[in-house]
């Protein structure tokens, strides 16, 4: 499994009034180690987001916290100006200590200073999806309320900053708060193979119509390793990342995928796992991965 396919052939969803491939391209692996300042090689950085786009990506996440700036001046210097198809996904609420630490930017001058970056940075007029990352807990989920940050985002989209309005790092009842004050585009959320804890939340999504595209599809920092995955990857003569992604896929028609990587190796070899068909077998092997702890 290492032939080049278009990120198309995973089929397409609906998202921020555009048909988007299910297979897109998350550009955090593009800044320095640890997310933090520039990369090593930014002619390899920027021949990555060529090649995705040129391979049919037209989904790309990002941030103006990652690097800081330096995702999104690579996207910028690498495809502005932007083809008509391309979604640029970013999100606000978070922004970098000077020792790389990942803190709250949640005051209404922090996200409108936020959304100004975005726009200056990937030399935008418009932002076309911003997440709001919730940042009660880094690391994962938290209740707390949204609704006055909300109302920021709000008013940026009445005045034409913004397009969409998405969620990051949210539970299900901050969702279905966040609903009753503007509509919700997207839930971006941690899952993969390993880490199932949004199964419900995603199903509702699904009867929604609304896509959730999930982070660290790959396992993020420490990529997913397991027995079972190695063995069905080693059956089905694809890679273990490949088959981690073609379960996604599989899983619901809402998930849209966002695989982050600095190689361009490994972006094709990602895109190619839309041919990959798992099997039966393949599937019941690759269900009983999940951690229950997290799952519960
Ligand atoms: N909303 C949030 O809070 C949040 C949090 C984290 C991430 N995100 C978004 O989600 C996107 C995806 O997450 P992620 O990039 O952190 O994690 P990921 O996609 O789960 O995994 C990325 C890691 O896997 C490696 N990798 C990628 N393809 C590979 C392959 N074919 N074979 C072997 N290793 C491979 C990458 O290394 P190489 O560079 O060497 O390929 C990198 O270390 C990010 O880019 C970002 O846009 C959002």
């Amino acid at each position: 499994m290492t032939t080049i396919a278009k990120a198309a052939q995973a089929g397409t969803y609906s998202f921020g009034g555009r048909s988007v491939a299910r297979l897109g391209y998350g550009a955090m692996q593009l800044a320095g180690p640890g997310v933090f300042g520039p990369p090593r090689d930014p002619d390899a950085a920027r021949a990555v987001l060529r090649e995705a786009v040129a391979l049919g990506v037209n989904h790309i996440d990002t941030s103006d916290f990652y690097g800081p700036h330096v995702t999104n001046q690579l996207i910028r210097e690498a495809l502005h100006p932007y083809r008509d198809d391309l979604l640029i996904v970013t999100k606000i609420g978070a922004r970098r200590g000077a020792d790389a630490s990942w803190l709250p930017a949640f005051s209404k001058t922090e996200l409108e200073q936020a959304v100004h970056d975005n726009l200056r940075n990937l030399g935008l007029d418009v932002l076309d999806v911003v997440n709001l990352r919730a940042m009660f807990d880094v690391h994962g989920p938290a209740e707390g309320s949204l609704e006055e940050a909300l109302t920021t985002l709000a008013g940026l989209r009445q005045r034409g900053l913004i397009r969409h309005i998405g969620l990051s790092n949210v539970t299900p009842r901050q969702v279905a708060d966040a609903q009753r004050i503007v509509p919700i585009a997207c839930v971006q959320n941690q899952y993969n193979l390993a880490h199932r804890g949004d199964d419900a939340l995603i199903d509702s999504l699904a009867e929604q119509g609304i896509p959730y595209v999930p982070f660290f599809p790959l396992g993020g920092f420490t990529p997913l390793q397991s027995d079972a995955l190695s063995t069905v990857a080693a059956q089905l003569e694809a890679t273990p990342m490949q088959v981690a992604l073609a379960w996604l896929l599989q899983r619901a028609p809402n998930l849209l995928l966002i695989p982050g990587t600095s190689s361009v190796t490994h972006l094709r070899e990602n895109l190619a796992a839309a041919d990959l068909a798992l099997p039966a077998d393949a599937l019941a092997a690759l269900d009983g991965i999940a951690d229950p702890i997290r799952a519960a």
